[in-house]
């Protein structure tokens, strides 16, 4: 039977409820101290004076560490890929300097996290405040064209700006999206152990685990060799622990200077300033169209914050260059304005989620204008050919996204006219989407050793952020070397294990899944090769070919032979067999295809006429995602997707202070994020197929699509119930009344 493609569970999801799982904060150490960052309360100035004489004397503390007495790093390395790792370039306690509200501007150590934070409150800062940069509109004016680091800012292909000034129909429209916050329910934490041979062990909240090693090595001086960096489990990723956070470094020092063990959590407030977050976008979108639809043109363009020491894009317009076709032309553009604020970073889904909100509000908007339904003038613009390179897409499912997900809508029962759907007081609206997500390659090692009792072990240097990666992985394991499940053991989140990638960017399964399927074949085939020639051979003279693997047996169906892996070992005197992937994978753009996932998504609201309330009241996703290994975790990443984009299209906002500069609301009370009470019944179709040019398993990625378009389908939905067009998320209900 084969594993691939049932519906298991998460093995995890025992441990997990069982408290069995030990999360990073979680794992005991002798002798550990424990640190807590005091941070700036201004956004842009210096530290005139900081007096830790108070805080040094404090019960249980060890040391207080401050720019004076903070050994120096060396710079952050740049230009920075998601091939390369990445940290805030402006480093914590290295000058007088302050830049962003909550940077770090003292560090305290004691015996306890109680003691640290109270010598904290002891420390008295003086300084020398400047008005602080803040984003907005009267900034704008301001942007400048960044550096390129994931994609060219600009692209053009055509002449869109012709197109659109000569097409018969033009929608021309400013969409923006606020500042958001991760917000994972674990707090980031690192815990700096080095042994008595010098070297550092890192415990970290990370999705990246090499990456972290790498950057650490860079900006610490010390040698890779010299690293280990661990994450087991984590509560939450979204992108937010992908890169390496100025804390870590903190964390890493104070323990070398101190030689013992220092855990350093941030605070819940902390986590809205000393992590990464989601800049907030300025779109403006221009489309084309003949009088049926048929777009001609599609201009994009986004202005987004970054910090006054970095040169972060968020890639807003990327979508538009090659979700639909335009026949003269397309072209998108992104700028960045140099504001008093922390290095943003990926956020589930970073790029793709905001400038879907602009290009799909968009397209409802052409739909309106020219009277074609939403569905099917996305059918109409429908592309075989990828508009921005020109090359075939590799798989794209998106006619049977838009007509599979309808028909489970029941979309052909809507009435187009906006507040022509009521029930009871009620405003019924619906509304609806496609998408476009970006296909990540990335090479990866794993091990896979075979034993004698017929068990086998998977390592890989990957990580679980909760998504199932651990039990497809195993899934992936057990059918290539013909084992069930559960005879098959996976180790994951250590340096000390066969390098893998970062897990981001939807890619874990295309990439580090691929690398365990490749080392699992390497110890399958030295297994058929034993079988074939080894000691007391039971298949001596047959062809490799005819050799199968099934429930942890080797078999040769046309003698009618077969060995168990147990025997096979035993009889060549192995206790193991071992077995090394190592996937390499060119570059999707250097390949012949464009590789990229797809979708098409239909909501319905519920809105409160007298109130402005909206209530997502059902919603269907239809997903091309090549194959699925696992439906029941793709299913939950669909739940989880979903529901990013519900908070996204409704709720979250991180609210900057126009005077101080600084996230204003920086708790669970002040953000919100959706609830149970808030999220319907999801109605999830996957109806993507194997895909051999985005990875041998046939995956494409999925967890991030599924945020992707979310918002658009809701505020197209909103602009259904009510008749009023909201261009700036989320869709808070004063902007309704
Ligand atoms: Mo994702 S935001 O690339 O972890």
């Amino acid at each position: 039977m084969s594993a691939i493609g049932q519906p298991i569970s998460r093995f995890d999801g025992r441990l997990k409820v069982t408290g069995a799982a030990r999360y990073t904060a979680d794992i005991p150490l002798a002798e550990a101290t424990h640190a807590a960052i005091v941070h700036s309360t201004i956004a842009n100035g210096r530290t005139v004076s900081v007096d830790t004489t108070a805080a040094e004397k404090a019960p249980g503390v060890l040391a207080v560490f401050t720019h004076r007495n903070m050994p120096r790093m060396n710079p952050t390395p740049k230009p920075w890929s998601h091939l390369h790792p990445h940290g805030q370039p402006y480093l914590p306690l290295q000058d007088d300097q302050v830049h962003y509200a909550g940077q770090p501007i003292a560090l305290v150590v004691a015996e306890t996290r109680d003691q640290a934070t109270h010598a904290g409150t002891l420390i008295q800062v003086e300084y020398d405040a400047r008005q602080p940069v803040v984003f907005g509109p009267q900034t704008t004016k301001d942007a400048i064209d960044p550096p390129q680091f994931l994609w060219p800012v600009a692209s053009s292909v055509g002449d869109a700006r012709t197109a659109i000034v000569a097409a018969a129909v033009k929608i021309e429209q400013t969409y923006t999206t606020s500042d958001r916050h991760h917000n994972q329910m674990e707090p980031h934490v690192t815990t700096a152990v080095w042994d008595t041979a010098g070297t550092l062990t890192l415990y970290e909240t990370t999705q990246h685990i090499f990456g972290t090693r790498e950057l650490v090595s860079i900006v610490l001086g010390i040698p890779q060799e010299r690293i280990n960096v661990v994450s087991h489990f984590l509560g939450g990723g979204f992108g937010g622990k992908a890169y390496v956070w100025p804390h870590t470094l903190l964390a890493a020092l104070a323990a070398k200077m101190l030689n013992r063990p220092v855990r350093l959590q941030l605070t819940r407030a902390q986590m809205y300033s000393m992590v990464g977050h989601q800049p907030a976008t300025i779109q403006s979108v221009a489309l084309g169209a003949d009088k049926d639809g048929r777009l001609t043109g599609i201009r994009h363009d986004s202005i987004s914050p970054t910090p006054v020491f970095d040169d972060y894009i968020e890639y807003a317009a990327l979508v538009s260059r090659s979700l639909w076709a335009a026949s003269g032309g397309i072209s998108t553009n992104h700028k960045v304005v140099h504001v008093n604020r922390n290095t943003p970073t990926p956020m589930r889904a970073p790029h793709e989620a905001l400038g879907h909100f602009a290009l799909e509000s968009a397209m409802d908007e052409l739909a309106y204008a020219t009277g074609v339904d939403p569905v099917a003038l996305r059918l109409l613009n429908d592309t075989p050919i990828d508009p921005l390179s020109g090359r075939p897409f590799s798989t794209r499912a998106m006619r049977t996204c838009l007509t599979a997900g309808a028909a489970r809508f029941g979309w052909d029962k809507r009435t187009p006219e906006p507040r022509s759907m009521r029930d009871g007081r009620y405003l019924i609206g619906q509304g609806m989407a496609g998408a476009i997500f970006t296909h990540w390659r990335w090479p990866g090692k794993a091990r896979v050793t075979l034993h004698d009792d017929g068990s086998a072990l998977v390592e890989a240097g990957t990580h679980d952020l909760g998504t199932g990666t651990y039990t497809v992985i195993q899934q992936v394991a057990a059918d290539t070397l013909g084992l069930a499940p559960d005879k098959v053991t996976v180790r994951l989140g250590d340096t000390r294990l066969p390098a893998s990638h970062a897990s981001i960017g939807s890619a874990t399964m295309a990439n580090a899944g691929t690398s365990v399927m490749l080392a699992a074949k390497a110890a399958r085939d030295r297994a058929i090769e034993l079988a074939l020639t080894g000691g007391n051979a039971p298949f001596a003279g047959a062809a490799a070919e005819d050799v199968l693997v099934a429930d942890g047996r080797l078999v040769l169906a046309r003698k009618n032979l077969d060995i168990t892996y147990a025997e096979l070992l035993a009889r060549n005197g192995l206790a193991t067999l071992v077995g090394d992937g190592n996937y390499n994978p060119v570059e999707e753009a250097n390949g012949p295809k464009a590789v990229f996932s797809f979708s098409a998504v239909f909501g319905e609201v519920r809105v409160d006429p007298d109130l402005g309330l909206v209530r997502l009241s059902r919603f269907v996703g239809a997903y091309d995602a090549g194959r699925i290994i696992n439906p029941k975790t793709a299913r939950s990443q669909a739940i989880g997707g979903i529901t990013w984009g519900v908070g996204q299209a409704l709720l979250e906002q991180s609210e900057t202070d126009p005077v101080m500069g600084r996230f204003i609301n920086r708790n669970y009370s002040g953000y919100l994020v959706p609830t149970n009470a808030d999220i319907p019944e999801l109605d999830v179709l996957f109806v993507g197929e194997f895909d051999e040019e985005a990875s041998p398993l046939g995956v494409k990625g999925l967890g991030e699509l599924t945020a992707v378009s979310v918002a658009p389908a809701i505020a197209n939905a909103v602009y259904h119930a009510t008749g009023k067009r909201v261009r700036d998320l989320p869709i808070t209900l004063e902007k309704l009344l």
